[in-house]
């Protein structure tokens, strides 16, 4: 692809990538939830890394080659490692590994043959740590971060059992680095804990260790069972070794674990058979690896090889291929996320993949199942790779007469419809004051501070009165005055509490109009928009009127600061008549102060003017800021609601319609005469 790409598709590319690739790094890191397989990721990474090679003009400020990993989250401390946290470059293929061999000897100026030891060793999945110890004190230890900048994790590393509270004979300063995970058989243990607690059930043992970690109170950490793993360092006050080998040997002895399954090489042969030895123990093995790591083992020659970009030139992540196997397609459900998106879930006849048994699928979006060609009852191949969700790769059964799947264009939740925005592969639910599934993120952004800014009604309260019945709509968080008694009887809340609360609810039932407007949470309507649109429409009354019209879509983009996008949201969003009741139940309680603006008052104000035919000293959106300036609004079409049209030379139809209706009608100099007088 990258081959007959042209300079403007690979900008729009590159656009996308970094949002794909921003979106999946904050799945995995941030939400320990990733949603697409290692494999893919790596993809995404190349075709991203290959296009800004093929044009350095294009390189972005949000590049992710210019990011490692997710940057850390605000929630834990930041701490900026002594040396960066590097990742590794990735080998799928033998000969892959035969490249990078030469490749060194090249870098080293050696001939072909001369002998590079190297060490190889299990590339375990879990998340790596960096634990600093200073005269033999564990001091501070801190997740990768975006590689330059962690996470303080001290206290809950401290809770470790393989870390070494103090170490004896150990350089002053000494940064272990490697890597926490958790064990297969603890995974499983913790999930079934975690359900029967009601609690958060993890994806994989990576994700689980990185929840039980990345956690703001050690005794939680504490509670989790989480092992540890050395494979290399940070800063040290003094070398370890001359080696890869005798420094981790070093760190053994200090007492800090270090895979029993590290050896030395001497040349891409045993590298290669230690390889294949380690994929076969890999299912026996206690814990989740996917790949083996193969590091230059003199610390010379690692010095003066260096690094590229995010990762050492020295150093070699081998992969293992994903596991596969096949099975039957035998239902799609969909599910409806917390932003209303509409993802496919595959179910199939449960199979085994790489020692675990796999009944579900991700089918992504739309385009997926379109792409695979899958309709119900298809024979597929499944693959698992790096441990996470699994997914189809493959149809077998694609000559098969079937009945093709349809994907819904309604919500399976609340059955308002749902539609892919233009461009889109994403299906979402347009219900969303009225989805159960989006409940609480509406309403959580329908009382945050940029909206409604209703105080002290906060996340956890307003998901206790989503489990109480209290709260669907946001119209119910106006009537939480009646239930102020039972309120009060609650564990959490006092009376003061109680009236704090109904008194700040009760503040916003004049509410300022463009917030209101925002709080809908309407794709697309940010604040800057919902004022622009109040700004022409004055009232959500009359912005409702327009987008439920039959020229919604050319009266709405006319409106200056909105476009097309914006116009189809809001048709979308009134077209649904869900989402009218669920307004009309929230104006009877509450009325959003009419938008006023800084335009002056003058005998325009409120008025609507249609501008049509040929305009001759000034363009048409000129002429439309003019009438902005006045206090009027410029539409698209004439109705009985147009007060006066400006005709030049070559109006048609609407000049007709004004005439008919026997609006004003004016040419271009007495409307510059109104202008210049107002
Ligand atoms: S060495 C400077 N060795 O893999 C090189 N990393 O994909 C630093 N990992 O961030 C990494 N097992 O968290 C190394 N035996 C191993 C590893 C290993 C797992 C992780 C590590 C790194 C990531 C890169």
């Amino acid at each position: 692809m990258a081959d007959t790409i042209s300079e403007a598709e690979a900008a729009n590319r590159l656009m996308r990538l970094a949002k794909l690739i921003a979106h999946h790094d904050k799945l995995y890191h941030d939400q320990d939830a990733p949603e697409i397989s290692d494999a893919d990721y790596d993809a995404l990474v190349r075709e991203n890394r290959e296009l800004e090679e093929r044009f350095p003009q294009l390189v972005r400020a949000d590049s992710p080659s210019k990011r490692l990993g997710a940057a850390p989250t605000t929630v834990l401390a930041k701490v900026t490692h002594a040396r960066p946290m590097l990742s590794l470059e990735n080998a799928f293929s033998e000969d892959e590994v035969a490249d990078f061999s030469a490749r060194i000897r090249r870098f080293l100026n050696l001939s072909p043959d001369a002998v590079v030891a190297m060490t190889a060793e299990p590339k375990i999945d879990g998340l790596s740590c960096s634990v600093r110890y200073e005269r033999g004190e564990l001091v501070l230890a801190a997740t990768r971060g975006d590689g330059a900048v962690g996470e303080d994790v001290t206290p809950n590393v401290r809770t470790i059992s393989d870390i070494p509270k103090r170490l004896s004979g150990a350089p002053d300063v000494l940064e272990v680095r490697g890597e926490v995970y958790m064990s297969k058989e603890d995974f499983e243990a913790l999930n079934e804990r975690q359900e029967a607690s009601g609690g958060k059930i993890f994806a994989n043992p990576r994700n689980a260790a990185a929840g039980s970690l990345r956690q703001k109170d050690a005794s939680i950490t504490a509670a989790r069972p989480l092992r540890f793993l050395a494979h290399g360092w940070g800063e040290i006050s003094e070398p370890l070794a001359d080696s890869q080998f005798e420094a981790m040997k070093r760190i053994e002895l200090l007492g800090i674990p270090v895979s029993e399954l590290l050896v030395r090489c001497d040349d891409l042969t045993a590298m290669l058979a230690h390889y294949r030895a380690i994929e076969k123990a890999r299912a026996d093995l206690p814990f989740d690896i996917d790949g083996v790591v193969y590091k230059v083992d003199r610390l010379d020659l690692q010095e003066r090889l260096g690094f590229v970009a995010r990762a050492p030139r020295w150093a070699l992540a081998h992969k293992f291929p994903a596991e596969k196997a096949e099975t039957t397609l035998e239902a799609i459900d969909i599910q409806v996320g917390r932003t209303g998106k509409l993802t496919p879930v595959g179910r199939l006849t449960p199979v085994g993949v790489g020692g675990v048994i796999v009944a579900n699928v991700t089918l992504h979006n739309r385009d997926e199942i379109q792409r695979l060609g899958l309709r119900i009852g298809d024979r597929v191949r499944i693959q698992r790779a790096g441990d996470v969700i699994p997914q189809v790769v493959e149809n077998l059964t694609r000559d098969e007469v079937r009945e093709p799947y349809v994907f819904p264009d309604h919500c399976p939740e609340c059955q308002s419809e749902a539609v892919a925005e233009e461009g889109e592969v994403d299906v979402r639910c347009t219900g969303g004051l009225v989805c159960p599934a989006q409940r609480f993120e509406r309403l959580r952004h329908f009382v945050s501070r940029g909206a409604l800014d209703i105080e002290g009604l906060g996340e956890k309260s307003i998901a206790e009165f989503i489990e109480l019945g209290w709260l669907h709509s946001p119209a119910d968080i106006f009537r939480l005055r009646k239930l102020r008694d039972q309120l009060i009887g609650r564990e959490g809340w006092k009376e003061k509490s109680v009236d704090n609360l109904l008194g700040s609810i009760e503040a916003k039932r004049e509410p300022d109009g463009p917030r209101f407007l925002f709080g809908l949470g309407i794709r697309h309507i940010g604040i800057v928009t919902a004022k622009d649109l109040l700004k022409c429409f004055g009232t959500i009354e009359e912005l409702r009127r327009v987008a439920t019209s039959p020229d919604a879509h050319a009266e709405l983009a006319a409106v200056e600061g909105v476009g097309p996008v914006v116009a189809e949201a809001l048709v979308d969003f009134f077209h649904e008549e869900h989402n009218r009741e669920a307004l009309d139940d929230l104006l009877s309680e509450v009325r959003p102060k009419p938008f006023v603006t800084d335009a002056k008052q003058t005998e325009w104000t409120g008025k609507t003017i249609v501008f049509t035919g040929s305009l001759e000293t000034m363009s048409r959106d000129e002429a439309k800021a003019q009438a902005e300036r006045l206090g009027a609004r410029a539409a698209g079409s004439v109705s009985v609601k147009t007060d006066l049209v400006v005709a030049g030379p070559g109006a048609g139809s609407k000049l007709k319609k004004a005439e008919e209706l026997g609006i004003r009608v004016i040419n271009e100099a007495e409307w510059a005469k109104i202008v210049a007088e107002a």
